[in-house]
């Protein structure tokens, strides 16, 4: 049966220019919640705060989330936020920021939360929006996580990442302005521009495909062949990054609502395993996972139909190519030098791959075996 759709909170603001939407919000006291100094360098957060502060809103700085942000981090932003007392909070930043601050949003409404299995295992879901409403501001094109429903979370003592879900945490506000991503470095333009790429091919593909998830990711995938590696040859190109962007939050909506497939199982394994980001494990893994499904009549038709229209043939040879012009390598054998270590965790990799939630909606489900061929073919680069 399907599921009811939930395309974006309340508000969903892109384009050039969007940014002075903050100006409006009805806020007295504001947190933003920042990564390392990108923002602070090209002069956003100061943008950002001019802004709320024109609306009326006091500001404080949450500052200092981390790549793979640890569930330490959310304690901390969280404290910080019950001392403030914020009713509006925004996340400036990527994915990491993104995801952390949506979990220190729902530490600061539930202070009788305390530990990170305690939300793993809430049932229901703690209900948001008592004390504070959240806004994303993207400042990269690829995790969505200004329009999804889903946190990552890495616990530094397990060495494990964990992955939560619920409408609950999508964001009510989304300003989706380019002038926000035009710092972005090439390597990170690259990286999570491919994982924007696999959002939209694997919601395609998903079991739980529907008409509008399918409008919104093909699109979504078109716009990527062509304005991501323009984006990447030059930053500043103003149209490339506005299509990026949005091409990011449209197949963000598709995936939110549709889910993904192995890609991001094998993916978020390899984050979990060997710390390889989350963008470049999909753009590596996305053509050998292609080739995999195409085994399925339906997906490899979809596949078809996807490349067809995007100019080319054969889908997997497609992102190949897009891969080379990205410099992004075809093997994991040049970035985790250690193959022995690799190769010894195969079982264990491959069992983490197959629980993983992203692996219910792809089109074939792998065996532990297939899944082991997967991530030796991936690291051989073959
Ligand atoms: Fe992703």
């Amino acid at each position: 049966m399907m599921r009811p759709m939930k395309l974006a909170g309340s508000q969903l603001l892109f384009g050039e220019g969007c940014l002075e939407h903050l100006k409006s919000l009805n806020t007295k006291r504001t947190s933003i919640v920042i990564g390392g100094s990108s923002m602070i360098k090209s002069g956003m957060l100061d943008t950002v705060r001019a802004y709320l502060q024109e609306a009326g809103a006091e500001t404080m700085v949450i500052d200092g989330v981390e790549p793979d942000p640890a569930f330490s981090t959310v304690v901390r932003g969280a404290e910080q936020m019950k001392e403030f007392g914020p009713d509006l909070i925004v996340a400036l930043g990527g994915g990491s920021v993104m995801d952390a601050a949506k979990a220190m949003w729902v530490y600061y409404e539930h202070p009788e939360l305390t530990t990170l299995e305690e939300l793993l295992e809430a049932n229901p879901f703690p209900k948001l929006r008592k004390k504070a409403i959240f806004c994303c501001i993207p400042s990269t094109a690829g995790t969505a996580s200004e329009v999804s429903r889903s946190v990552v979370i890495s616990d530094k003592e397990t060495g494990m990442k964990h992955g939560l879900g619920n409408m609950e945490m999508m964001p009510d506000i989304a300003i989706c302005d380019p002038q926000v991503t035009m710092s972005m470095p090439d390597k990170i333009t690259a990286e999570t521009g491919m994982d924007a790429l696999t959002h939209a091919v694997e919601a395609l593909a998903s079991t739980r495909a529907n008409y509008i998830g399918d409008i919104l990711a093909t699109q979504a995938a078109l716009d990527i062949f062509t304005y991501l590696p323009k984006a990447y040859e030059n930053g500043n190109d103003g149209e490339a990054r506005e299509h990026m962007l949005n091409a990011s939050m449209a197949a963000g909506m598709a995936f939110t609502n549709v889910s993904l497939g192995i890609v991001h199982s094998m993916a978020h394994t390899l984050g979990g395993c060997f710390h390889i980001a989350h963008g470049l494990g999909d753009a590596m893994l996305l053509p050998y996972v292609i080739d995999f499904n195409s085994q399925d009549e339906r997906a490899a038709e979809i596949y078809r139909q996807l490349a067809e229209k995007a100019g080319g043939t054969n889908l997997a040879d497609m992102v190949r190519e897009l891969n080379k012009k990205l410099n992004i390598p075809t093997g994991f054998c040049e970035v985790i030098s250690d193959e022995a270590a690799y190769m010894n965790r195969l079982d264990d990799m491959a069992m983490a791959a197959s629980a993983d939630g992203c692996t219910k909606t792809n089109p074939i489900k792998p065996s532990l075996q297939q899944f082991k061929e997967l991530f030796i073919k991936a690291y051989k680069g073959e």
